[in-house]
């Protein structure tokens, strides 16, 4: 269970006057070969917003996503995060920020303990004890510290991916697909957790394919289809109307002809 945290990015520590962009992207693309993932997406999210980008396999989250951590360089367009260009500073931006890859896995060769170790060295933080014990308690897998990654379920491995993504306390995440492999009761934890973790200030970009994640948890939504985004705004706008996400996703979904 989260249960506020004691680091630096409060609210009251971090308040601005104005509403700080931490993500702006403008008109970015990406092409592989002959198949362009990514179309002149146009974003921004606010600083304390957690903001899901929400479409169906294949349609370019993860695309979109390692743009903006500077893990591949965009064919066209640009982006800003944390007011860095992370095409022209990507070892800058990833310094800031926390990421959770897809599918990524921790080396199979290290423990789970090892390997927070490993990271909070590479980050020089301090006090590597407390901070990855914190882990360990929050997402209930102190009893795997000494198990080699390899080893571990998957959903343990994820865990594994959360702890190290916020271990050096960032003030922006992006995820990709945050809660895949974990049991429903972990889902919850990390859900409440992200709240927790927003409502001190911090910011979260994610992606899903899961309507209900972005129902639940987000504050905004972005619906991006073959690459396009097709629809951006607070998820209280549709509630408001009464309307499900599910009944407007697959609309606008079934309703791209591409033009
Ligand atoms: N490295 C790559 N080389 C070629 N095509 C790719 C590569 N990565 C993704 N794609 C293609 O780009 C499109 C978007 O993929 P992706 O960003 O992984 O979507 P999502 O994360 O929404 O499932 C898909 O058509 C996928 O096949
Ligand atoms: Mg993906």
């Amino acid at each position: 269970m989260y249960t506020g945290c004691r680091c630096s990015f409060k609210k009251n520590r971090w308040m601005v006057t104005h509403m700080q962009q931490m993500i702006e992207a403008t008109e970015l693309t990406k092409n592989y070969g002959t198949v362009t993932a990514v179309n002149r997406i146009s974003l921004s999210v606010a600083e304390g917003e957690l903001f899901g980008l929400l479409g169906p396999n294949g349609s370019g989250k993860t695309t979109m996503i390692r743009m903006l951590t500077g893990q591949i360089p965009p064919t066209a367009g640009s982006a800003r995060v944390m007011g860095i260009d992370p095409a022209k500073d990507p070892v800058e931006v990833r310094r800031s920020i926390g990421i959770i890859p897809e599918q990524e896995t921790p080396p199979s060769f290290l423990t789970a303990e090892e390997y927070l170790h490993f990271v909070a060295k590479i980050r020089n933080l301090d006090a590597i004890d407390e901070r990855c014990g914190r882990w360990f308690d929050l997402l209930e897998f102190g009893d795997k510290r000494d198990v080699l990654c390899k080893d571990l379920s998957r959903g343990t491995r994820q865990k594994l991916m959360f702890a190290q993504a916020f271990l050096h306390e960032p003030r922006l995440a992006l995820i990709d697909e945050p809660l895949i492999n974990l049991d429903p009761i972990m889902q919850r934890t990390v859900k409440d957790f992200l709240r927790g973790y927003v409502r001190d200030g911090g910011t979260v970009f994610l992606s899903t394919h899961i309507l209900e994640i972005a129902e639940e948890i987000c504050d905004r939504i972005g619906v991006i289809h073959n690459g396009r985004l097709l629809h951006s705004g607070p998820v209280e706008d549709l509630t408001a109307t009464g309307r499900h996400l599910e009944s407007f996703f697959l609309d606008l979904v079934r309703g791209d002809t591409g033009a």
